[in-house]
């Protein structure tokens, strides 16, 4: 990693305009591929983890007229089954190992939606052989894996697309717009929040219980160290409260709810994170957080930006310290700016709103050409082109978060951020949480 990475984002910051992300240039799949790879013009995708928002994934990548979905791989045989049934002539696996290795010349592109501790090595293997990703947020589980990633996938100007699905809605994307534009003034402070909680405070899991039949249980833990399999505690979707599996409700809505206060205030690396929360256990990730942030300036903040994330019973923040109208209630999950001239409120997702002098003001989002997310991302594949939130953006982004994900093992103490070096520089045992250990047998090149 050079130290150039954060300023030549900068640099490109005249590239964003209206709330299009940065994006790097990307190859058609004309020239990604031999000739005989493309078949017509159809990109043939292959979907690993096809259950829960895997399988709303396949649903909205298919409806686009081009695509063949071609190979589906999960490790629970039902959900494979179920995922078939739609699309018969699909190849199915349960190891996407054993997906890139039969089937990397009869696929163009790769859908990532597994838990988040499989991301970065499913796709990683996949922009090894050159494919483009599309990949579910957060981008990786680990800060490390999240830069090896968008390195590679710039170098080789793969088209890819992290699954932040709302940073094009009209609501996301309007409001970057107007705090570009200035409706607030420059912003000085960003307060973000959900009320979810992806925590759990109890000890590790006690005994065994049978592994089901249909799932494959030491694929399902992949890279993460070998433990016996305890029903309903992590698949599914429990694992997100899990510190070797989920990144916590930072991790889940914050990826969401940050990304527009990110991308319209162009944000790059934090200067330091710090926590709030009970002492970590080792196990789960804590109920309720505040992760506090200080971010550099940029053209559209104030000489430092200060952000501040809560989470469970600490969201929303005190409205009490906003100049708000009394009939303003704060949602149960929302970005709120406050700027020079006044506060923005934007809830998870809706419109807007816009107070100047403690009074409502009214505001209008522009008219914007938003493409559907995962369309964008398929023309790119096969066109060439930009995607709004490739990995060039999800990269940075989820690096950022993740930074609070790291804070939250070490409450009360200022984390203070090396974005070039990727280090912690005043806790050197915080080091070692910003890249993970693989199992043996599960180690991907690259990362
Ligand atoms: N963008 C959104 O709005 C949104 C919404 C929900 C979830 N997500 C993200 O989607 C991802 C999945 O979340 P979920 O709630 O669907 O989880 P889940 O546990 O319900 O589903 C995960 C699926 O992946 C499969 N799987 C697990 N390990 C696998 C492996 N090694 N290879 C192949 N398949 C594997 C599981 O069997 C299951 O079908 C997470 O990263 C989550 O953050 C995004």
């Amino acid at each position: 990693m050079t130290d150039t990475f954060y300023s030549q984002q900068l640099n490109r910051r005249d590239l964003l305009k209206t709330g299009v992300a940065l994006s790097a240039a990307t190859l058609p799949l004309s020239q990604l591929h031999s000739a005989n790879a493309v078949e017509g013009t159809r990109l043939r995708t292959a979907h690993i983890g096809v259950g829960g928002m895997g399988g709303a994934d396949l649903n909205s990548v298919s409806s686009h007229s081009q695509v063949a979905v071609t190979a589906l791989c999960d490790v629970d045989s039902t959900i494979l089954a179920e995922a078939s049934q739609k699309f018969p002539s699909a190849k199915t696996y349960s190891d996407f190992r054993q997906l890139f290795a039969e089937m990397a010349d009869s696929i163009d592109a790769v859908v990532v939606s597994t838990p988040d501790h499989t991301h970065a090595p499913a796709a990683m293997m996949a922009l090894n052989h050159n494919k483009p990703v599309y990949c579910q947020k957060p981008l990786t589980h680990d800060i490390y894996e999240a830069r090896q990633l968008r390195l590679l996938a710039e170098q080789k100007q793969l088209p890819t697309q992290m699954g932040i699905q709302v940073s094009s809605s009209p609501q996301y994307r309007g409001t970057t717009q107007l705090i570009q534009e200035g409706v607030i003034g420059k912003v000085s402070q960003v307060y973000v929040w959900s009320h979810k909680n992806w925590g759990y405070d109890g000890p590790a899991f006690e005994g065994e219980d049978p592994i089901p039949e249909t799932l494959k249980w030491d694929l399902w833990l992949g890279t993460a160290a070998a433990r016996p399999y305890k029903k309903g505690k992590y698949h599914r979707s429990q694992w997100r409260r899990l510190i070797d599996f989920g990144t916590g409700t930072l991790g889940d809505m914050g990826v969401h709810i940050c990304d527009t206060p990110y991308r319209a205030l162009q944000l790059t690396a934090p200067s330091w994170a710090k926590t709030t929360c009970r002492p970590p256990t080792g196990v789960g990730h804590p109920e309720q957080n505040l992760v506090e942030y200080e971010f550099p300036g940029t053209d559209f903040t104030t000489e430092t930006l200060s952000w501040k994330w809560s989470d469970g019973a600490a969201a929303p923040p005190d409205r009490s310290q906003f100049n708000l109208p009394e009939s303003v209630t704060l949602p149960n999950q929302a970005a709120l700016f406050v700027g020079e001239k006044g506060t923005l409120l934007l809830p998870h997702v809706a419109d807007p709103q816009v107070f100047i002098d403690g009074q409502s003001i009214p505001v209008e989002l522009p008219k914007l050409d938003i493409k559907n997310h995962y369309h964008e991302w398929v023309d790119a594949c096969l066109n060439g082109g930009p995607t709004i939130s490739s990995f060039s953006y999800g990269g940075p982004l989820t690096e950022a978060l993740l930074l609070g994900v790291v804070a939250n093992r070490f409450p009360g103490q200022v984390l203070k951020w090396d974005a070039d070096q990727m280090q912690v520089t005043n806790l050197p045992e915080a080091n070692e949480l910003v890249r993970r250990n693989y199992r043996e047998g599960f180690e991907v090149h690259g990362l």
